[in-house]
């Protein structure tokens, strides 16, 4: 069973994605022999235009993994402009592909909805996802929710390429859609989300957290009548609770003499607590960033070397390059 996912570098990581993907990634590296997690900087080519940046957010996403736990000596961290072969599958899979598949796309609508021209690449950003997928045989893919859509092209992808050539050269990935439950809230109630600008950033500086913590928008319930324990920051309260904790914790709100100034105190010591070990690993890595090139260098050499034989199996199937010796 072969895993992988990828993440574009965008922005500081904050709760939603921890405990929505990245979490589960290290969940999955426990389980399963091959997982392949990869930093989507191709695609971050969509929406970003500043070089510098790209590098340093590529960087970021790079120490999170690691700093989340993603274990180099057992998943394949890798950076998915160093494998370009990429392209090349997602060209292939592009001549397979109906346009009305592309302009059902999500991404691609909203903008145009919106009134905003378009690029080919947001278009087709579909396309070079299911060639990230299907370039080194995934069986099992995790995302989330919003991504469900572009697995299902990926796999309608393999098909047609499989169907037109005749072939079994491609292989159909399941999903793995994260758990629903793990959606978590931002500070204002809203799905936590950069662009709602409602995140709770676990790695910026003590000082940020602690004022995102705060802010988190809560009722003007007194302190002394009940609350509903599903509220905001109680859902957030309860991502660092055990079990039994959360049930005491619903109790006394239900039971009125809970303070949401308190709650808001409890969460950020136990948030801070919980991250320490995490943060002091991505400051550790921080200041060793040949070791971290040195990870992804690594983990490209191993992505390649799955990916040159699905590759080498596609050009075949389809006529390209060098014939194979005939027997
Ligand atoms: P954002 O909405 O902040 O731009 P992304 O779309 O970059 O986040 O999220 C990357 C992944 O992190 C998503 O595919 C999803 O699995 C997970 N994720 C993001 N926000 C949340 C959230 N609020 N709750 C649970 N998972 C989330
Ligand atoms: N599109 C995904 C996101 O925005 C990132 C991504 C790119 C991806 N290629 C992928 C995820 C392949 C899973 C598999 O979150």
């Amino acid at each position: 069973m072969r895993v992988l996912s990828g993440t574009q570098p965008s922005g500081q990581l904050h709760l939603g994605n921890y405990f929505g993907a990245l979490r589960q990634y290290v969940a999955l590296q426990e389980r399963y022999p091959e997982t392949l997690y990869f930093i989507a900087d191709y695609h971050s080519m969509t929406s970003l235009r500043d070089a510098a940046l790209r590098r340093r957010l590529t960087e970021d996403v790079a120490l999170d993994y690691l700093a989340a736990g993603l274990d180099p000596s057992r998943a394949i961290l890798f950076r998915q402009s160093d494998v370009p072969e990429v392209c090349e599958l997602a060209w292939i899979l592009s001549t397979v592909t109906p346009m009305g598949l592309l302009e059902r796309g999500h991404a691609y609508k909203d903008k145009v909805a919106q009134g905003i021209p378009a690029e080919h690449g947001l278009f087709a950003y579909p396309v070079l996802m299911a060639a990230d997928i299907l370039l080194y045989h995934s069986d099992l893919v995790p995302v989330g929710q919003d991504q469900k859509q572009h697995l299902e092209m990926a796999r309608d992808m393999a098909q047609r390429f499989n169907h037109a050539y005749g072939v079994e050269a491609l292989k159909l990935p399941e999903p793995h859609i994260l758990e629903d439950a793990a959606i978590v809230p931002g500070t204002d109630g809203r799905k936590m989300s950069k662009s709602y600008a409602n995140t709770i950033a676990m790695f910026a500086p003590r000082a940020e957290v602690k004022k995102a913590v705060m802010g988190i928008v809560t009722d003007s319930t007194p302190v002394a009548d009940p609350k509903d324990p599903t509220a905001t920051v109680f859902q957030l309260w309860n991502l660092f609770a055990t079990p039994q904790e959360r049930r005491e914790m619903a109790e006394r709100a239900r039971a009125g003499g809970v303070g949401y100034g308190d709650v808001k105190k409890d969460l950020l010591a136990r948030l801070e607590a919980y991250f320490a070990p995490l943060r002091e690993r991505r400051e550790q890595y921080a200041s060793r960033p040949e070791a971290v090139e040195a990870i992804l260098e690594e983990g490209a050499r191993r992505a390649r070397a799955l990916a040159l034989p699905v590759l080498a199996s596609v050009r075949e199937a389809a006529g390209l390059g060098t014939p194979r010796a005939r027997n």
